[in-house]
């Protein structure tokens, strides 16, 4: 009867131990404790054995009995709390990992507000582009060896009787005709930045690159005017102590053409082994070449105009003091060269 005791026990406990559910909880109660149960049996046997061991095999049985009750008890309340979900609120949060604006996009916008501050308007013009916009009404009909200059990618397509063929604009200046047919009748006062299109692949060089193109364009318009807008720019955008010049130069759509300079950050226009002589170039400008205002549909004989065209990249490199080994890095999506920025 002991070890009957003893063993029914011990079967009990390991399988209140493998119940997953409340109800598998109940139904193992009743089976060793109801009125009809294993144990209940037993402990009605009792008064039958031998008054000696009675009272033995009694104490034995009461203590098999509060046992198998306790385990149900706790096994059910730790069913309880696994099936409850935790929140602690006082643990430090997840951060996402957080985007932020390309440099180039940052630089663009920089760019544009200056501008929009002296009422320039800014647009946007076709990156591909009728040969006429590119080149042709600029001043530079076909065959003309200046067009080297621009490595351009043409299209393969019918050419268009007047217009040309189609290219990938190679620079911004395709936008000035573009814009004096959009304006019609000076004054105009346009900033175009668009992305470019050069056959040409390099440590200082990317195929696609973006420039930004002003043209001003009213009565009495003047290298003076194109001056102090170059320095309202230089000074708003790369610091008040920063100072521009001009130096003759050749393009076809300007006369006279100029490259711009800036006054170098590092020495401060003494000259250093960054910049050699005190001074870096930014980019090309000049006084709007009259056929190309007669080309807009602009009388040259009662307006005048000038236009400048420069990198975006370089500028903005120039502006931060970066030295990116390699221009090419800036399109390469590489995350650890972005998040720097
Ligand atoms: N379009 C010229 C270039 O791409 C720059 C330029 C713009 C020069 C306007 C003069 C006037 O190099």
């Amino acid at each position: 009867m002991q070890n009957d005791i003893q063993n029914l026990k011990n079967v009990a406990l390991g399988q209140i131990i493998e119940a997953k559910t409340a109800t598998e909880l109940e139904t193992l109660r009743i089976s060793y404790l109801g009125r009809s149960g294993k144990l209940t049996k037993l402990i009605k046997e009792i008064k039958q054995i031998d008054k000696n061991e009675r009272k033995q095999v009694g104490i034995l049985a009461n203590e098999a009995k509060n046992t198998i009750e306790k385990n149900l008890a706790s096994q059910k309340n730790k069913l309880k709390e696994s099936a409850r979900v935790w929140f602690d609120a006082t643990i430090p949060g997840k951060k996402p990992p957080q985007g932020h604006l390309h440099l180039v996009t940052k630089a663009i916008s920089e760019i544009a507000s200056v501008f929009e501050k002296l009422g320039f308007v800014r647009v946007r013009y076709p990156e591909v582009e009728w040969d006429w916009y590119a080149f042709e009404a600029l001043n530079m009909p076909k065959n003309h060896p200046a067009r080297d200059e621009w490595e351009t990618f043409f299209i393969e397509s019918r050419e268009h009787k007047t217009l040309g063929q189609i290219a990938l604009t190679p620079h911004t200046s395709s936008g000035q005709i573009r814009e004096m047919e959009r304006v019609g009748k000076p004054p105009i006062r346009m900033i175009n930045i668009a992305k470019c299109y050069r056959r040409q692949s390099d440590v200082s060089h990317v195929p696609m690159f973006h420039q930004f193109e002003g043209l001003v364009v009213d009565r009495g318009i003047s290298i003076a005017h194109l001056k102090g807008t170059l320095d309202y720019f230089a000074k708003n955008f790369f610091g008040p102590d920063r100072k521009t010049r001009l130096r003759p130069f050749h393009f076809q759509f300007t006369e006279p053409s100029f490259e711009v300079d800036v006054t170098c950050d590092v020495c401060k226009g003494k000259g250093c082994k960054l910049c050699t002589d005190g001074w870096l170039e930014l980019g090309g400008a000049g006084m709007i070449h009259p056929i190309v205002l007669k080309n807009g549909g602009i009388d040259p004989k009662r307006f005048t105009g000038f236009a400048f065209g420069w990198g975006v990249e370089r500028t903005y490199m120039m502006k931060s003091g970066l030295k990116i080994d390699d221009i090419r890095l800036l399109y390469s999506s590489d995350l650890r060269f972005l998040t720097q920025f």
